[in-house]
């Protein structure tokens, strides 16, 4: 038997296998940041997948959140509802869960979709607004300095996250990932290059993961008791001999999350400096992940370059993660665990519309759900 295609519990959401589609923007919201034709597609062909979970894009908790103009928000009822709408249809086709990723974009926001090629846009721009972030550095030296958040708006930050939270449960999803990585708001809080404050936001490591810490407790104090949230973190800024946020930082903020309830740490990186010096090559984020995990009780999901099915129950038998990230691999691939669950030997649940496509000669591949 495999370990991928075995079930894995985060928090009370329990699911079939561990195979977890990671979140990716598709950067084709209306400009109201509403889902679109697009998304009925992509969550639709998510859905006949087989994953155990899908995490839905990035979707910002305010406007000066979207990294562009055509991301998701949950940041009005409007959006809520026309996603709770769509999710009530996708969930006629299979019971794989949903969950989605709240974000907040910081000084990365303002940009045109990132096929156009365009950067970042000035705040004067029709499609682009003044940027935030913990301190006013921008991230290349051409963008617009983002506006350092005072202490007010640090709470607003933290309140809209948390009613953007409120609105995830009402429009259906099973499960929330709080968007902590990629050089994203709260990690530009989080590591000294971005972070230059004085006040208590800023400086010793306790004040630099506040701001994530009081947004998870916020969000968890605005959803129902035991409803599951996860983390997804940057593990390094992978700026090794400076300052810079990395394994040890990473390692004691999931034991804090763990602290305050989080049901897993989704280990990623980078995205916080255009200096970073990363090293590609296939599971080059696993160690990482096999960091965290080591430091923690709650599930681990390793995520980067993992394309094949032997690959991912490698990771799993060697005990350097709980869970498989795939990104790009089910752009690639939508069926990857049809074709892994056939590699492996495996049974997976599909929907009864698809049963007669069982290749000949794998008699035991598929079930119905
Ligand atoms: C088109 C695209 C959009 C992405 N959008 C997000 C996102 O919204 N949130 C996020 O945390 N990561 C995002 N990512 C990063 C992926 O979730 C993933 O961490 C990364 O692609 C590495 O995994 P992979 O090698 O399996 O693709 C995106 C990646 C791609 C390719």
């Amino acid at each position: 038997m495999s370990l991928l295609f075995q079930p894995i519990q985060f928090g009370s959401l329990k699911l079939t296998n561990k195979i977890v589609i990671a979140p990716m923007c598709q950067y084709s919201a209306t400009e109201q940041g509403e889902v679109s034709y697009w998304h009925e597609q992509q969550w639709a062909n998510y859905a006949l997948s087989g994953a155990g979970l899908c995490i839905v894009e990035a979707t910002a908790v305010q406007p000066e959140g979207r990294i562009s103009y055509a991301d998701l928000g949950l940041w009005n009822d409007t959006q809520r509802d026309q996603i709770k709408a769509l999710l009530t249809k996708i969930k006629t086709l299979s019971p794989m869960p949903f969950a989605v990723q709240l974000a907040h974009a910081g000084r990365k926001a303002s940009t045109d979709k990132p096929w156009a090629g365009r950067g970042q846009f000035a705040p004067e721009h029709a499609q682009g607004w003044q940027t935030v972030s913990a301190s006013d550095i921008p991230f290349n030296p051409d963008d617009h300095a983002p506006h350092a958040l005072t202490q007010d708006e640090i709470q607003q930050v933290i309140q809209d996250f948390a009613e953007s939270a409120k609105r995830a449960v009402d429009a259906g999803f099973n499960l929330i990932e709080l968007h902590a990585a990629h050089g994203y708001l709260l990690h530009q809080f989080m590591s000294p290059l971005s972070n230059l404050r004085s006040d208590e936001y800023g400086g010793s490591f306790e004040n630099r993961i506040r701001l994530t810490l009081e947004v998870f407790q916020a969000m968890k104090n605005a959803v129902p008791e035991g409803y599951p949230i996860g983390v997804r973190i940057s593990a390094t800024d992978w700026m090794e001999g400076q300052d810079s946020w990395d394994v040890a930082s990473s390692v004691g903020l999931s034991k804090a999350l763990e602290q305050l309830g989080a049901v897993y740490i989704h280990v990623s990186s980078g995205g916080l400096h255009i200096n970073q010096n990363i090293h590609l090559e296939a599971n080059y984020q696993v160690p990482f992940a096999h960091a965290v995990k080591q430091a923690v009780n709650i599930p681990v999901i390793a995520v980067g370059l993992i394309t094949e099915a032997m690959q991912a129950e490698g990771i799993l038998h060697y005990e350097q993660a709980d869970a498989i990230g795939l990104a790009r691999a089910m752009l690639y691939d939508p069926r990857w665990p049809w074709h892994a669950a056939a590699e492996l030997g495996e049974n997976i649940q599909i929907a009864p519309q698809y049963l007669r496509c069982q290749p000949h000669g794998l008699k035991a591949l598929f079930t119905a759900f």
